[in-house]
């Protein structure tokens, strides 16, 4: 049986929810993970440090007793945030970045940035505080297809961002195309973070034996062609890009629906869905960097000092695990996985 011992990884892109629903998702992650960046699209979403320290204490709370884990706070960013919010966020040091969402991407944007040259004066004292600017990197625009919208902002709005403010250090989230890759790779001050679920699926698996919902999420699944740049991205040993689940936990109720939500939960497993994909392409070597030390690095904290073990083995993954309102659907349900967590 072969053994793979690392670094305690963290997740650099986690949505936890509130309430019930973060008790029922938060004891996966702990499991799991040291640490993670918290997405701030609650509803309404953490707009400022005292919302996030609120978000934080009842995070703090839903951890299982007797276990270590510490969130990572960001500040959803809006029209309206103003350059001082930015100053109390980086004298807070639990706020460790700002998220952008442009207005209606995705899950609970609807108060996100109608246009970005609107937060120059706030990017300004990012650029000045040293405080990192993460991107749901779509344009909204109805006239751009689908699954266009990652290269179309890459041009028309991350390029002239970057021009603007070169000092700036920005992590474009959930990456999902070769253009994308070939940015990060090119660029200054920029890195990315990658899902499970864009490493391990394309866009077949949306449409495999009929609509599956469960495969659904934002930015969607791209070609094959951009799943295999990504995954040689990942596993090349270049530190700017790193692990970030975007597990997003919505109901069966709410997937399984005529207008379904987007998201995937991986929380539950996603240590070995991610070794899953590097070892499908022989670079388990490669994983511990990507999972526990080049998003520790990029945000200048220290690497986890615990461990954890993985073991080649078969198990399956539940069809699915308790949460409020319905059950949640875990990525690749009822499939066979041949990595588990100790
Ligand atoms: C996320 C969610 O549900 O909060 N959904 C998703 O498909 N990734 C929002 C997001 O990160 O886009
Ligand atoms: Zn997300």
């Amino acid at each position: 049986m072969r053994k793979l011992t690392i670094t305690r990884p963290d997740d650099w892109h986690l949505h936890l929810r509130d309430g019930e629903a973060l008790k029922a998702v938060l004891p996966h992650t702990v499991r799991q993970f040291a640490r993670a960046i918290v997405m701030p699209n609650l509803k309404p979403p953490v707009r400022s440090v005292a919302e996030a320290a609120a978000y934080r204490d009842r995070i703090l709370a839903a951890v299982p007793a007797g276990q270590q884990f510490e969130p990572l706070m960001t500040l959803y960013l809006t029209d309206n945030t103003s350059p001082d919010e930015i100053v109390s966020a980086k004298a807070s040091n639990f706020v460790k970045a700002v998220k952008y969402y442009p207005a209606g991407a995705t899950t609970n944007s609807d108060l996100g940035v109608t246009d970005i040259r609107k937060c120059d004066r706030v990017f300004e004292a990012m650029q000045q505080l040293d405080l990192p600017l993460l991107l749901h990197g779509e344009v909204t625009d109805r006239h751009v297809d689908m699954f266009d919208r990652e290269k179309v902002f890459i041009d028309r709005h991350l390029m002239p961002l970057q021009q603007r403010f070169p000092r700036l250090r920005v992590v474009l989230e959930h990456i999902t195309t070769s253009e994308a890759v070939q940015y990060v790779v090119s660029a200054n001050n920029i890195a990315a973070t990658i899902t499970p679920q864009h490493l391990l699926f394309n866009r077949n698996s949306l449409f495999q034996d009929g609509l599956s919902p469960h495969f659904y999420c934002l930015p969607i699944l791209k070609r094959e062609e951009h799943r295999s740049a990504l995954l040689q991205a990942a596993t090349s040993g270049n530190p700017k890009f790193f692990l970030g689940t975007d597990s997003a936990p919505h109901s069966r109720n709410s997937k399984e629906s005529s207008c379904g939500c987007a998201g995937c939960y991986s929380a539950l497993h996603a240590i070995e869905l991610y070794a899953e994909a590097f070892a499908s392409v022989d670079a388990l070597d490669r994983l511990e960097a990507f999972a526990s030390s080049y998003g520790a690095d990029f945000y200048q904290l220290p690497r986890s000092t615990e461990q954890i073990t993985l073991i080649e083995k078969t198990w399956r993954v539940p069809d699915e695990v308790p949460f409020p309102e319905s059950p949640l659907v875990p990525l690749r349900a009822g499939q066979e996985m041949t990595w588990q967590l100790a």
